[in-house]
């Protein structure tokens, strides 16, 4: 999809965001748009990053960060996704920040989604592949679990072969369900009770709304009402 779309959407964001708010700075190209009208607008904001690449980009911008046991509650945050459906459930995790996500997600009133308008799908998991975070010392048993249960399975790796390292310094399990998931709450809480772990890429319950850009640079907004 299009730069436009994404960076309609990451401006969208950015007008919910008001001087004096506590935020959550996602991760990823379409936050970076977010991050940019944030900074253009000088406002007077504060915000928890959730990667050391947001983090790093929050610098150079000259937007202030906080550190998660800083804050209480966030007013709002805003973060990308790598597919949603139409009752907001989103897969995250393809820039391999989904535990940091998750965190700084549930530490807020308010968690909006944006991406662009062809992430949004029926069923979630059949094309993009679900992050699964795992400690290293788990990563063999984690995967033939996921196995036994029927997901295909790879471990993420970076561009050279080697196996990717988190932020958390964990590693990532890419998991796909042929034809996609029926019940993305209950994988949610099966794939996040196996021992070893960390984060499941699927954020159910969290997002109040989307606001999905289009390549003519429009915004659809999904949401309870629509
Ligand atoms: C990173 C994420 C991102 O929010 C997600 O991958 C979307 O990224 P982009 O806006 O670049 O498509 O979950 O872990």
């Amino acid at each position: 999809m299009s730069d436009a779309a994404k960076r309609a959407a990451g401006r969208a964001g950015a007008e919910l965001v008001d001087s004096g708010m506590r935020l959550g700075l996602g991760s990823g190209s379409t936050v970076e748009h977010l991050l940019l009208a944030i900074a253009e607008r000088k406002l007077d904001v504060a915000g928890v990053p959730t990667s050391t690449a947001t983090a790093a980009r929050c610098r150079e911008l000259g937007i202030e960060l906080l550190e998660p046991d800083e804050v209480d509650r966030l007013d709002l945050a805003i973060d990308g996704a790598d597919e949603l459906d139409r009752q907001l459930t989103a897969t995250k995790g393809g820039g391999a920040a989904l535990l940091r996500e998750k965190v700084v997600a549930n530490m807020a009133d308010r968690f909006v989604l944006i991406a662009t308008e062809d992430k949004l799908v029926d069923r979630l998991a059949d094309t993009f592949p679900l992050p699964v975070e795992v400690v290293p010392f788990a990563v063999g048993p984690v995967g033939r679990e996921l196995t036994a249960r029927g997901f295909e399975v790879s471990r993420r790796r970076v561009a050279g072969g080697e196996p990717l390292v988190t932020d958390n310094h964990n590693a990532i399990l890419d998991v796909r369900w042929p034809g996609g998931l029926d019940d993305p709450a209950v994988t949610d809480v099966a794939i996040s009770l196996i021992p070893g772990v960390m984060c499941c890429g699927l954020f159910v319950g969290f997002a109040e709304q989307a606001l999905l850009g289009r390549a003519v640079g429009e915004v659809t907004r999904v949401g309870p009402s629509t």
